[in-house]
Parts: structure tokens; sequence; C-alpha cells
């Protein structure tokens, strides 16, 4: 991750709100981060010569999703989830999604930047206070 990202985090966010706190440490901590990217792939979106400097974000948003997904599947595997199966799914769809965004970016070098971030900005939310807080009814 960035260090403008790290920076972001301690900022106020702007997607950010307490109620996406699932009381998990380690995955709240990642989650604000990852809403950080988002924030950043949204203030990029607004400036001019975008299309260059989003590939980097989206790049960096990929990497540290597979790595926060990781954390959440080894927590539901240590917690012997019985139904981690959807929420792997949901993991895998994203992984996918941003792979599509990426590859749509380098051949047409078009940033498909508006869907881009509506489907950011609802799967994250949607993702974290409904599929990552059933984690913790178990
Ligand atoms: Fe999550
Ligand atoms: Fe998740």
């Amino acid at each position: 991750m960035s260090t403008t990202t790290i920076d972001k985090q301690s900022k106020e966010s702007q997607s950010w709100n307490d109620s996406l706190l699932l009381g998990i440490p380690v995955v709240d901590k990642q989650h604000k981060i990852l809403i950080a990217l988002f924030d950043e792939i949204i203030s990029i979106s607004q400036e001019k010569n975008e299309s260059e400097k989003i590939l980097p974000l989206l790049n960096e948003l990929q990497r540290y999703t597979i790595y926060h997904f990781n954390t959440e599947e080894e927590f539901m595997r240590k917690g012997n989830l019985q139904d981690m199966d959807q929420h792997v799914k949901q993991h895998d769809l994203f992984k996918k999604k941003i792979a599509d965004f990426m590859i749509a970016h380098n051949y047409k070098n078009i940033v498909l930047l508006n869907q881009i971030t509506v489907f950011l900005r609802k799967w994250l939310v949607v993702h974290i206070s409904d599929t990552d807080a059933k984690m913790l009814k178990h």
C-alpha cells in the first residue's frame, strides 16, 4: 500500500463511518484502509488525466483486497464457520470484477470510472455491513 493511502487513513475519510465497525480489530483496520483506497479512487476520478493514474490505484486495490480477503477467510476457517462458501464466492466475484475493470482500461484505454466507483461504493458498504458482519454471529 502506498504511503499516500496510509496518510489518508489518518485524515477524515469521505466514505468511512463508524457504523461499519465490526469489532474485529484486524478486519476493521483493513476495512478502513480499503475505504481510504476507495476515497483515493474517487478523488482521482475527478481530476484531469485520470486514466493514467487510475490503473496503479486499481492495482493497489486488487493487491490489498486479496490480502484482506485472505485475512477474513483465515478468520472464518479458524472459527469453523459453516456458511463461509457464500462469503468466499462474493470475494471471488469481487476479484474478478476488479480484474475485468483493469482489462477494460488496458484494452480500450477508457476508464469506466463511473461504473467502477458506483460498483465499489455499493459493494464495499453492503459487503462489510451485511456479509462481513455475519462473521460475528457464530
Ligand atoms: Fe471485508
Ligand atoms: Fe468479506
